[in-house]
């Protein structure tokens, strides 16, 4: 096999294949015993996602389990702050914290000066999955979409609506701009590193698109992602790129056009019709069964599978989720998903 003959690579040029690829959104995390105890080893998640050894074992935990056709490299998008200078930790039981950034003199604590170094145990933990990965299974290599970092390093951690960016993006568009900017400039220059040392696709995750109102959403999230589209483009035309604006609604179209991704990544409450009359036309989808159907298993876990395999499959698809595997997930349902996967049809 060529690395071209790969599932995920004939899907993202266009090629319909049934049964279509599969991989999971958190695909490795604590949903597995194995992860558990291998995160004991290290005391902080970042030391954790920063030691190549643990990261790249993180990674192929779930691919010795189930096989599936793409590997995304275990690590968090919140390194780019941690490499930017903000103070990032993540407190167990809590999510992360950062040190809030609100104001446009605050940026100037922000340098990309050690942005390679910093971020050098990513590029290792890329170059040993180049070599150990089966060869038909697809490295994805990923980072945060501009707006959803942002939403981070000024709130300060996670919430349910992102209020203090939200308003500072209102109140002063240039400060806020000047901090979507410095984003989509590191962006650039770690995914091209990403690809370099071996990333096959690249996914961009802008999981807070989602709260912003349209005007708002063209200018944070369709821009900023286009940016970094044309840019990684220019220098690697060959590596396709999917884009994750969870929540756009209606604006998951537009998304698509406007930044020419490859394929766009479709939450759980976009409907299957919709998703195949306009969006499969646009690009390649990947999506969208909702993550808690995962936890439940059983008959409403197959129905959704079902309903998304007979919408879509006849398409450029990759069946994935709606957001990532939670926590509570019985492995075992993973396994029924992909037996379903296989012999839906
Ligand atoms: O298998 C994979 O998908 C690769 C690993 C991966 C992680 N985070 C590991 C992780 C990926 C792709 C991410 C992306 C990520 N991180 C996103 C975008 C996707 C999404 O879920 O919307 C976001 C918003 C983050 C930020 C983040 N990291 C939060 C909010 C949290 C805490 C919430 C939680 O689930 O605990 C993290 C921590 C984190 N990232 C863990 C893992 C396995 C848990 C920490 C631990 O194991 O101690």
């Amino acid at each position: 096999m060529t690395s071209n003959d790969k599932k995920m690579l004939r899907v993202l040029r266009g090629e319909s294949i049934n049964p279509p690829p599969v991989w999971l959104m958190r695909q490795a995390g604590r949903y597995l015993p194995e992860y558990r105890e291998l995160r004991k080893k290290s005391k902080s998640f970042l030391d954790f996602c920063y030691t190549p050894e643990m990261a790249i074992e993180a990674t192929l935990q779930p691919l010795r389990r189930y096989g599936f056709d793409a590997a995304i490299m275990f690590s968090d998008i919140l390194v780019i702050p941690d490499a930017l200078g903000q103070d990032v930790s993540f407190v167990v039981g809590e999510g992360p914290k950062l040190e809030p950034i609100r104001t446009k003199e605050a940026l100037s604590g922000l340098s990309m000066d050690g942005l390679h170094d910093h971020l050098a145990p990513v590029y290792e933990v890329l170059k040993g999955l180049h070599r150990e990965l089966p060869k038909e299974t697809a490295l994805i290599g990923f980072a945060g979409a501009p707006w959803t970092l942002a939403c981070y390093m000024v709130e300060g951690k996670g919430t349910r609506d992102f209020q203090e960016p939200r308003s500072w993006a209102y109140t002063d568009p240039e400060g806020f701009g000047a901090l979507i900017d410095l984003l989509v400039k590191s962006l650039i220059s770690y995914l091209s590193r990403q690809i370099e040392s071996g990333a096959e696709i690249i996914q961009l995750f802008d999981s807070w698109a989602g709260v912003l109102s349209p005007d708002q959403f063209r200018k944070w999230v369709i821009d900023p992602n286009r940016r970094v589209v044309e840019a990684l483009k220019k220098a690697h035309p060959a590596i396709p790129i999917i884009g994750f604006p969870r929540g756009a609604g209606l604006l998951y179209a537009e998304f698509a056009r406007e930044t020419k991704v490859d394929a766009v990544s479709v939450d759980q409450t976009v409907p299957v019709d919709w998703i195949r009359s306009e969006l499969q036309p646009i690009c390649a989808v990947q999506g969208n069964i909702d993550n808690l159907a995962l936890l439940a298993g059983g008959d409403a876990l197959e129905r959704e599978i079902d309903v998304a395999m007979d919408a879509l499959a006849s398409g450029p698809y990759i069946v994935n989720l709606g957001h990532g595997i939670l926590q509570t997930t019985p492995p075992e349902h993973v396994d029924a998903l992909l037996r379903r996967v296989a012999g839906a049809r």
